[in-house]
């Protein structure tokens, strides 16, 4: 039986945020130690940022130490996880050219996360004033490319948000078609979800659906412990919660949904003093204790806010000092994904190898030149 092999990645884009950590960092790492993988990539995928911002890379140049930065300090160990760059296994861009020959424009167009995508790039317009109108067809073959992503490194497992579902579907549909036209070269991948639904997708610090750069409500995990306080003040709780004395709702609460996001046993112990006030005092054992309380009133949102902030910075802050110290050594990052490049390069080599064999194009390996040549002399020998 062959050992497990995870990939996963993100496009560099931007710093990650917490839905980041609470969505797929903090479970890699946990997979990580779990032994349970004989192989484990984690690939920053610029080339796939660059469908959508062809005209910045120097944005994407820029975020890929970010990302980097975020992954080591996270607690991503490049001893036991191999880190790197998309763009520099060009056995990527090879298979995907191959891949987009078992694959429909229609069926593309079918995919729920391309359609939702183009919608809010507004890539759907095709009348617009600039020439950002209509969908570069590199954006367009973006799942392809990741089916070439995962296939590559034969992964077994991928472990990434709920938003990237129809993408390992549509990866599935392209190694079964490969393989049922070429013969069983690739492995057919299984997604893996966060386990918790509130970390699903963690809303942003406003309340909205998601945390976006672009709506300014991220907690990012370089964010000081200050910026988190005040972010955390700021935060989207139940508007109808007006005196400290009213019943509250939890549910669409966000202070709430990030505490189910991020508390672990022992919190209320640790930091139960979030709870002692001048006019009121509580003693929670559990978070069910905590919302009763604030669903039958008395407890106020900003007990809630300091007792979610101290969680917070709890567990940012190891976070935060592994990322000052790496800020402090460049060299060894750029080293880091230099090294697991160079050891991605091998596999996708060896995984191209394969598929070129399986789709009979390995015209100058020794033994099929040989053959090739003496099949071809035979056919005009005879003629
Ligand atoms: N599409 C993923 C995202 O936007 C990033 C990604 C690219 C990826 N290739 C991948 C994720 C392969 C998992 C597997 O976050």
């Amino acid at each position: 039986m062959m050992g497990k092999i995870i990939l996963t990645g993100d496009r560099p884009t931007g710093r990650l945020h917490i839905g980041h950590y609470v969505g797929s960092l903090r479970r890699r790492v946990e997979l990580q130690e779990s032994g349970a993988f004989e192989k484990i990539f984690i690939m920053i995928a610029d080339a796939q940022a660059l469908t959508d911002n062809a005209d910045n890379p120097e944005k994407v140049r820029q975020n890929i130490l970010e990302v980097a930065l975020d992954y080591l300090s996270c607690g991503l160990d490049p001893k036991k996880s191999t880190i790197f760059i998309q763009s520099q296994i060009s056995e990527l861009t090879e298979l995907t050219f191959y891949y987009m020959n078992l694959v429909t424009v229609q069926r593309v167009q079918r995919n729920p996360t391309v359609k939702a995508e183009m919608l809010l790039r507004g890539f759907n317009d095709t009348e617009g004033a600039d020439n950002k109108a209509g969908t570069p067809v590199g954006f367009f073959c973006y799942p392809i490319s990741q089916a070439a992503d995962i296939t590559a490194f034969r992964a077994t497992t991928v472990p990434v948000g709920e938003d990237q579902e129809p993408m390992i579907e549509q990866t599935r549909e392209i190694v079964r078609k490969f393989n049922a036209t070429y013969g069983p070269v690739l492995v057919e991948p299984d997604i893996l979800l966060p386990e918790n639904s509130a970390c699903l997708r963690l809303p942003g610090t406003d309340g909205k659906a998601k945390m976006s750069k672009s709506l300014g409500n991220c907690i990012y995990l370089s964010d000081s412990a200050e910026e988190v306080a005040a972010k955390v003040k700021g935060m989207y709780t139940d508007p109808g919660h007006l005196q400290v004395s009213d019943p509250g709702k939890v549910e669409g609460n966000t202070v709430f949904t990030y505490l189910d996001a991020f508390c672990r046993p022992g919190d209320f112990e640790r930091f139960g003093d979030c709870f002692k006030g001048r006019k009121s005092s509580f003693e929670f054992h559990d978070l069910d204790e905590m919302k009763a309380q604030y669903r039958a009133g008395g407890l106020g949102d900003v007990m809630c806010k300091n007792f979610l902030t101290a969680i917070l910075n709890d567990t940012l802050e190891p976070i935060r000092v592994r990322r000052k110290a790496l800020e402090q050594d460049i060299p060894y990052v750029y080293e880091v994904l230099r090294e697991g490049s160079d050891k991605a390069r091998e596999l996708a080599a060896d995984t191209l190898a394969d598929v070129r064999r399986a789709m009979k194009i390995n015209y100058f390996d020794p033994e099929i030149l040989d053959e090739l040549v003496r099949e071809q002399s035979e056919k005009y020998a005879n003629a």
